[in-house]
């Protein structure tokens, strides 16, 4: 039984020396000075590899039919992709519209004339962050979230301002912020709900009450809810894609102009084919993001796959992810508590957070010397963690992947291991 930190610390010398090295290869593929540290890299390091736990993608994998999809495609590459994305962009309309294909067709005709496909969420984040009007950058209301919508402010020269606080931070600061009002200088606003990487959700009607309460008149506000998905079998009921009558209304009498977001590569787990897309408040906003979109932004495999990943026949995928990735989180959520027993007092302030439908975990080990010695444990066992101290700047902290339970031991037996 290991029970005070000093030990912990005193275990973690020489701990996992050559991953180490795959730890600064993996840093040294992002210039940090130009670009923004993502996780997803180390594992291509890594002397030994079981599972990536640093991404937030589906522990299910890649599903095989728009893999296959994707695969076959390649046979065409030779020609280029259709212009219209299409039928790609329709299926994904009516997906999003939802019912299977027998959803209203006007609800599917509003979303497709408002809807743009991109290379990756993060091209079109960086599309509306570019045309949104003048003026400072807010993210919010966590303290923390995934950190591409910042930065693509900083590459533009937008100040940026800390988020207002949520309903959650107490009555003071609720009353503070109601008593401010919207700032006036805040021009864009980036909601990530669910949160990457703290986990935290609002709900529609909180989501709702507080984009109306802190957006500005006239700006712009991108909700990000590219996990979502993982919400279960009612996800559209409690997003914005059905809150279209609320989207028009808020643009019309306020020029509150609402984009929500979804990156594709995690739920569909295809980070490498790169797919995203972007619903924006009206028709208008969407032709004038397709003048500047440059062409052909997802390619042959990448529309093939999406086709394939929202047809009705996909549906069993969605099905299990939901059957299983609860289950999933609450395994490593036992093997998380077994850790702190094992630990002992030194591990009393752990804490975990995030919603249990999610597919990951956000944990705050209070000691940044700690932290680092878990990815390093978790590195050298071929099972690599996102360090909240790389972009995140959260030093303390680690955010680790839900997977099946196999590999959840491979990782926890060494933390226990080594800890
Ligand atoms: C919340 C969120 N949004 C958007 C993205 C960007 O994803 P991509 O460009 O792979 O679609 C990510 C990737 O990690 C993410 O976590």
């Amino acid at each position: 039984m290991v029970n005070t930190l000093q030990t912990i610390l005193d275990k973690s010398h020489g701990v996992g020396d050559s991953p180490a090295t795959a730890t600064v290869a993996a840093v040294r593929v992002w210039d940090e000075s130009t670009q923004q540290y993502h996780g997803g890299q180390e594992w291509a390091h890594l002397p030994t590899f079981h599972e990536d736990f640093s991404v937030t993608t589906n522990g299910l994998g890649t599903p095989k039919g728009p893999l296959l999809a994707a695969r076959a495609a390649l046979d065409i590459c030779h020609h280029y992709p259709p212009a219209d994305q299409e039928p790609s962009k329709t299926k994904l309309a009516t997906f999003l519209a939802g019912d299977a294909g027998h959803a209203d067709h006007a609800a599917v005709d509003n979303l497709h004339a408002r809807l743009l496909l991109g290379n990756g969420a993060s091209e079109l984040i960086d599309l509306v962050t570019r045309l949104a009007p003048p003026g400072k950058w807010r993210g919010g209301p966590s303290s923390i979230q995934y950190k591409e919508y910042e930065r693509a402010a900083i590459a533009l020269d937008r100040a940026v301002l800390p988020p207002p606080p949520a309903e959650r931070d107490g009555d003071d600061a609720v009353a503070k912020a109601r008593a401010a009002g919207p700032d006036p200088d805040t021009a864009v606003m980036a909601i990530v709900n669910p949160n990457n990487p703290t986990g935290d959700y609002m709900a529609i009607a909180v989501l709702k009450a507080y984009i109306e309460k802190h957006a500005r008149d006239d700006s712009v506000v991108i909700v990000d809810e590219s996990m979502q998905l993982w919400y279960g079998p009612t996800w559209r009921d409690d997003s914005l894609v059905r809150q279209t009558a609320w989207i028009a209304d808020l643009y019309a009498t306020r020029r509150i102009a609402v984009y929500i977001m979804h990156s594709w590569t995690k739920i569909w787990s295809c980070t490498g084919l790169r797919l995203g897309s972007m619903l924006c408040p009206t028709a208008e906003h969407a032709r004038t993001f397709k003048r500047v979109q440059v062409p052909w932004s997802v390619n042959v495999p990448g529309l093939a796959f999406l086709e394939a990943a929202v047809s009705p026949e996909e549906q069993p995928f969605l099905d299990e992810t939901w059957a299983k990735t609860s289950g999933w989180g609450a395994y490593l959520r036992e093997r998380f508590e077994r850790l702190r027993a094992h630990v002992g007092p030194s591990a009393a302030t752990w804490t975990l957070h995030g919603e249990a439908f999610l597919s990951w975990v956000w944990i705050d080990f209070k000691d940044a010397r700690v932290a680092e010695h878990v990815c390093g444990l978790a590195r050298a066992a071929g099972t690599p963690v996102r360090p909240g101290a790389n972009g995140y700047n959260r030093p303390t902290c680690a955010r680790l992947a839900v997977r099946p339970k196999d590999v959840t031991d491979i990782l926890f037996d060494a933390l226990e291991r080594g800890l």
